[in-house]
């Protein structure tokens, strides 16, 4: 009975987003979307990983705000609370509780070599603490824990997808086989959304420049006039190339709102000129979040519903993490009674 039971167990996803600000098309593009697309087919863990977010110094009034507004964010994208597991990462111990574990197994050598941990080292030079330079494995730990096969996320997670995996086969290979091997799950469009106004650069939410990032709490007129302002390239052909930047970040958002493919998008603009394609991706952009913006207002005044999923996802969380860090501790010599 059991091993039925067993055999028929969906796969599992786990991934998650710093509330570390408001989050931005970026967000949805690289990572969301693909959960909402997998949440039927997989056993999802969404995670609000507010351990990661005090690697840089955070306002903590503001920290909790975001915390909750990123968990109706979730929900407002269509993340599903009846099938998939909502939880806020600080509310499980077994987190930081694993990352000591696989801490005694990372290499300082390899750490360092986390493009992440360099450039945020330079951007928050004045506070360059030892949590920012353990984030990679903080992030083993949360998906180890719940022994993932899948986790969904941008391009840029992809090196600490690297890690987590070398930590994983490490430690099966020192204790014998205890952890999942997982695989990242990158989207061939959409996995790197750029500034609009550096287009070789991520489209990230700490931006100074706000004109650069569309938030998913702006308004039509605010994304509108930020798109007509995106910075383009020369030429005007609408064309999608690693010599374009500016316009294949536009064709992907296109991509994204109106779920055309590139080709069609591009055949749809030859000879119209950069004008008549910003104005349209502009109003594609705003319908397409509009009714997310709308279900995210409702959702964020109702904040009881908000800490009823948060507490049953922690509760189903916990089932599954405290069992593997039971497992875990028992292999490294722990003693338990
Ligand atoms: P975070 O909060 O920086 O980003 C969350 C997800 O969004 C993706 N993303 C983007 N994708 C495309 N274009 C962009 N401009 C863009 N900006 C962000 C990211 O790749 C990511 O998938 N450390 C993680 C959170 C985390 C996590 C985990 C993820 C903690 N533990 C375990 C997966 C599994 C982070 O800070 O992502």
């Amino acid at each position: 009975m059991e091993l039925e039971l067993e055999s028929i167990k969906k796969p599992v996803i786990l991934s998650g987003v710093t509330p570390s600000g408001i989050l931005t098309i970026g967000h949805l593009a690289g990572a969301i979307t693909n959960w909402v697309k997998l949440q039927e087919e997989f056993e999802c863990f969404f995670m609000i990983a507010d351990l990661h977010a005090i690697t840089v110094r955070q306002n903590p009034a503001e920290l909790r705000k975001r915390t909750l507004e990123t968990a109706a964010m979730f929900i407002a994208i269509g993340i599903n609370p009846e099938i998939s597991t909502l939880f806020i990462q600080s509310h499980l111990p077994e987190h930081s509780q694993l990352t000591w574990v696989l801490n005694s197994i990372a290499g300082v050598g390899e750490c360092n070599r986390m493009t992440q941990f360099k450039d945020k080292s330079k951007q928050h030079s004045e506070n360059v603490n030892v949590a920012l330079f353990d984030y990679p494995v903080l992030m083993a730990a949360d998906i180890l824990l719940y022994q993932s096969d899948l986790v969904p996320v941008g391009e840029d997670q992809k090196q600490h997808l690297e890690l987590t995996r070398n930590l994983a086969q490490r430690f099966n290979h020192h204790y014998s086989d205890t952890f999942k091997i997982p695989e990242p799950y990158i989207p061939k469009l959409g996995a790197r959304i750029m500034s609009l106004q550096e287009p070789d650069k991520k489209m990230s939410k700490s931006d100074p420049n706000q004109s650069a990032t569309i938030f998913l709490t702006d308004s039509d007129n605010e994304i509108k006039n930020k798109i007509k302002r995106a910075v383009t390239d020369s030429g005007s052909e609408i064309k999608f190339s690693n010599d374009k930047p500016g316009i294949s970040n536009l064709i992907t958002l296109m991509h994204l709102a109106t779920n055309k493919r590139i080709s069609e998008i591009e055949n749809m603009y030859v000879d119209k000129g950069y004008g008549v394609f910003k104005t349209d991706v502009a109003d594609a952009v705003a319908n397409y979040l509009r009714p997310i913006r709308e279900r995210y207002l409702e959702l964020i005044n109702n904040k009881q519903e908000l800490i009823d999923i948060l507490t049953k996802g922690e509760e189903n969380a916990r089932r599954i993490a405290a069992k593997t860090l039971r497992k875990v501790y028992k292999k490294v010599g722990f003693v338990q009674f």
